[in-house]
């Protein structure tokens, strides 16, 4: 199937009380996981590209294997950029075939937020491009973006009203207590602020920081309206777990693609799992 944008995914999953699952590839065999992940349980799912890998691979090699991999799949699938501060990456980008961008101003005043926000809109809406924008500052390490302890702060209800409604994200993702990376300790999670906001907003929200939560925090985020869910740093243990792992009990056999597979099918059972947890099992 051709890619699509988060639009129908994520006005579903929040109708109906589930979690889209967006998971960060590295390369081409994650990328694979992801998508043959979703057939076998027959899932919607989002391919998630942080800003480092775009630079990295560049956005003709992405959006190649991503299409060639979606072409055969029968399952909605949506290609989405993850904390951006950079339009020119972000017009990037959507030049280049993904079908949703995240524009991260969350360490710019209110109002520089609000603009920036809104400008990327105005340059992904005319292109049927999803945006998801950020409010509050979500603490640890995504990509190139650090914030510290001393600088997260979560998102403030009456502001997150007024940026909803002035912005008109897709997707809005406000800093509710959750981390990027390990969790050091147990995470607070503001249920409170995320059940206000939801309560007055029906734009699916995404859950930020999805790795190491526990299972009943997950349900909880869901059932208040996260409709999205983000899970990278998981996928970076199981990318490189699954590899050494193979290689330290086949230590004598030097054979990549052995290797290769055996990371494949680390990804691949971490992310069926997680589809499962956000209960997205069968709503493809
Ligand atoms: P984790 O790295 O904690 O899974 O967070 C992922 C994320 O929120 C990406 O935006």
């Amino acid at each position: 199937m051709p890619l699509e944008n988060m639009t129908t995914m994520l006005a579903k999953a929040r109708a109906a009380g589930y979690a889209v699952g967006a998971f960060n590839i590295l390369d081409y065999n994650s990328t694979k996981a992801v998508i043959e992940a979703a057939e076998n349980v027959r899932s919607p799912v989002i391919i998630q590209t942080s800003a480092k890998t775009v630079v990295f691979w560049g956005c003709p090699a992405i959006i190649g294997w991503v299409r060639e991999l979606a072409r055969s799949s029968k399952v909605p699938i949506a290609l989405h950029l993850d904390h951006c501060r950079d339009l020119g990456l972000i017009a990037e980008c959507i030049e280049a075939g993904w079908t949703s961008v995240m524009i991260d101003a969350s360490s710019k005043t209110f109002e520089e937020n609000l603009a920036l926000s809104r400008q990327v809109v105005e340059m992904a809406r005319p292109k049927d491009v999803t945006v998801e924008a950020e409010l509050g500052a979500i603490v640890g390490v995504e990509d190139d973006i650090h914030v510290r302890e001393q600088d997260a702060h979560l998102a403030e209800p009456e502001q997150a009203i007024r940026f909803c409604k002035e912005v008109q994200p897709d997707c809005f993702a406000p800093a509710i207590g959750t981390a990027h990376g390990v969790y050091k300790g147990e995470p607070r999670i503001a249920y409170n602020r995320l059940e206000d906001i939801a309560r007055r907003t029906t734009i699916p929200i995404a859950l930020h920081g999805g790795t190491g939560l526990a299972d009943d925090v997950f349900k909880k985020c869901i059932a208040l309206g996260c409709a999205k869910v983000n899970i990278s740093t998981q996928l970076k243990y199981a990318f490189i777990d699954g590899f050494v792992a193979y290689h330290n009990s086949h230590n004598a056999e030097y054979n990549p693609l052995k290797v290769i597979e055996a990371q494949f099918n680390a990804l691949k059972a971490d992310i069926i799992e997680k589809i499962g947890l956000f209960r997205c099992a069968g709503k493809a």
